[in-house]
């Protein structure tokens, strides 16, 4: 899998890697829109992979990165101390000013660096954690610092390239799992106190890619955060000591109702609901209650439709056929606004793709790129 990157880099710069490495993209089981509310997540990385091959910079230069992807297949030349560039060029940037924060540091601050990825972009499968988490990784085996980056330490460069650099309002859900993600397990990942659960995941579970792609979802992203705090300064009057969202007890819900103003209200009482549902999900999932773990991804999409409003029509039409040819549960996964949908079905199920198919195609004159995903391992470092 990460043939292409170097070869790419090979190809580009005329001479060989010195570090490779690999991270996947992600979906989410449930708990979705908690993660910056210090709520919990229950994510699996996928088979898709981001690979970054990386090596020291041309000889003369100083604080220089030279990037290219298979995607956009020009070199980007950047002096990453003095400006972000406005492309995705600039997570990799990020990656660079974050490890020299960590004091993390490749010789003369300067690297050249090949992308290939399979992960789909913009599909809401978080592509960009897989870069950046990939690129850390390569990155600071270029630097040959003396301990090696532990994944966490990885996922939190990541999500601080991401977040405090490049100024995407995400939460730290994708970093950690392409961190931290391994084969055959969901990560229960609480937001909050940073705890982590790796909880066996062997069920059938289907991804439809509704085919939109919602340039609506960073500017809803950043309006739903916003929200989010507001919903938390209002909110303190009735609790002071209160800091997350997420924490407020769910047996206080009509409490909360009472305290805030709609759309702040449904938002709320979506961030709280999931919270409680993403920690009985797991729960479920331990105990192999799959039939009602199901359940809750459909209980989680209505709460997403309706309260927090991050679906789409195309994943509501997924999710509504799926419901009705007997699948397990189905539910948007990632931010939303477009994107894809997982669906849960039993593994001789044989009627709920047809039947995605059929009711997409009557709504939207064309069927949506179903497949299946199996949990895989985190971030990696690949063999020259
Ligand atoms: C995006 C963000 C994540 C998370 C999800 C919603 O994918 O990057 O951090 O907030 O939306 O659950």
């Amino acid at each position: 899998m990460p043939r292409p990157a170097i070869d790419l880099f090979r190809k580009t710069f005329g001479t060989t890697p010195r570090s490779v490495a690999s991270a996947p993209g992600r979906v989410n089981l449930i708990g979705e829109h908690t993660d910056y509310n210090g709520g919990p997540v229950l994510p699996i990385a996928i088979a898709e992979r981001t690979s970054a091959a990386v090596g020291p910079g041309a000889s003369g230069d100083e604080n220089v990165l030279e990037v290219i992807s298979s995607e956009y297949p020009s070199v980007v030349r950047i002096k990453w101390q003095e400006e972000l560039p406005k492309s995705w060029s600039a997570y990799v940037a990020g990656v660079m000013r974050e490890l020299w924060a960590l004091e993390v540091m490749v010789p003369r601050g300067s690297a050249r660096v090949a992308v290939a990825s399979d992960v789909p972009i913009g599909a809401g499968l978080s592509s960009s954690a897989a870069l950046t988490v990939s690129v850390a990784r390569a990155l600071s085996q270029l630097a040959a610092n003396e301990k090696p980056l532990t994944p966490r330490q990885l996922a939190g460069v990541a999500y601080r390239a991401e977040h405090d650099q490049v100024g995407v309002g995400c939460g730290t859900m994708d970093q950690t799992i392409a961190a931290l993600g391994q084969k055959d397990h969901a990560l229960l990942f609480e937001c909050a106190s940073l705890e982590t659960q790796q909880i066996p995941f062997r069920a059938r579970l289907l991804l439809v890619d509704s085919g939109t792609r919602h340039d609506l979802r960073s500017s809803e992203l950043a309006k739903r955060r916003a929200e989010c705090d507001e919903v938390v300064r209002r909110l303190k009057v009735e609790l002071p000591e209160l800091v997350w969202l997420a924490s407020w007890p769910v047996e206080w819900l009509p409490r909360l109702k009472r305290a805030l103003p709609e759309p702040l209200r449904s938002r709320a009482v979506h961030v709280v609901g999931e919270t409680a549902r993403a920690r009985f999900a797991a729960q479920l999932l331990k105990q192999r209650k799959l039939k009602q773990f199901g359940q809750l991804l459909y209980e989680s999409h209505e709460s997403c439709r309706r309260l927090y409003e991050c679906s789409s029509p195309e994943l509501d039409t997924i999710v509504a056929a799926a419901k009705r040819a007997g699948a397990l549960g189905a539910r948007l996964t990632g931010a939303g606004w477009g994107g894809a949908a997982i669906v849960l079905v039993n593994k001789t199920d044989r009627r709920t793709i047809p039947a995605i198919e059929r009711a997409f195609q009557r709504a939207y004159g064309r069927t949506p790129a179903i497949s299946e995903v199996h949990a895989s391992a985190g971030v990696r470092t690949e063999r020259l």
